[in-house]
């Protein structure tokens, strides 16, 4: 069974506290969400490999580590986890970025798939798929499954909310895939938003409403 992270720090619960607001501007909305997507990057690196290395200072030998040439690639699923790959590239400039298109159908919510482009090699790689919202989790288990067709053995999800419906769906479609938030939130309400959530991140990010 997938493992479930919630971020409690401070800095992230206190972000997300304005990001929800609806009174925020789409450019601090946007900042946010890249800077969320920072913080929870450190976390949800932690586990990469380190090798230990000898690095000659101007003083002496110092005995380091650095990470172990793991091959990591990030997925936004498109629009809305555009968001929170600055961020992340921040954190590690030469990382790989593939792209997944998908949009909720408005009456049945179910994924529909428009784009997807990856690296070459994706199915080396570890890869972390990111997207601020996990409702349904349709959306995310279908981008987690068009990567396994293609090969992919090591994903990890990342959300900035998530819900008790949407954390089921993946653990249920992929038990293999640990999921980090920085909250579960209550429910879904009729329309299949986060409940209380942030409304539409995408049109939050990207000013469309
Ligand atoms: C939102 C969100 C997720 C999806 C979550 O995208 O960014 O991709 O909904 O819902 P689910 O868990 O029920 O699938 P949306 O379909 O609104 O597209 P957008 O990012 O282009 O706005
Ligand atoms: N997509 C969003 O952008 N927000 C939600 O609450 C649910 C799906």
């Amino acid at each position: 069974m997938s493992n479930v992270v919630v971020f409690d720090h401070p800095l992230i619960q206190h972000k997300l506290s304005v990001l929800r607001d609806k009174n925020t501007s789409v450019k601090v909305f946007r900042e946010l969400i890249s800077e969320i997507a920072k913080l929870m990057c450190y976390e949800a690196t932690r586990d990469l490999p380190l090798e230990e290395i000898k690095v000659e200072t101007p003083v002496a030998v110092a005995t380091c580590h650095r990470i172990s040439g793991k091959k990591l690639a990030i997925v936004p699923i498109l629009r809305a986890g555009l968001g929170m790959v600055d961020g992340m590239v921040d954190m590690m400039p030469n990382v790989k970025v593939g792209h997944i298109g998908l949009f909720r159908d408005p009456t049945t919510h179910e994924p529909v798939k428009y784009y997807y482009k990856m690296p070459a090699d994706i199915e080396e790689r570890d890869i972390i798929v990111v997207d601020p919202m996990l409702a349904t989790g349709g959306s995310a288990s279908a981008a987690i499954s068009f990567l396994k067709d293609d090969g992919a053995k090591h994903i990890k999800l990342m959300c900035v909310i998530g819900c008790p419906e949407g954390i089921a769906r993946i653990q249920k479609d992929h038990p293999d895939v640990n999921i980090y938030v920085a909250a579960c939130d209550e429910c879904l309400n009729e329309n299949c938003y986060i409940v209380p959530g942030l409304g539409d991140a995408g049109d939050r990010i990207f000013g469309t409403k």
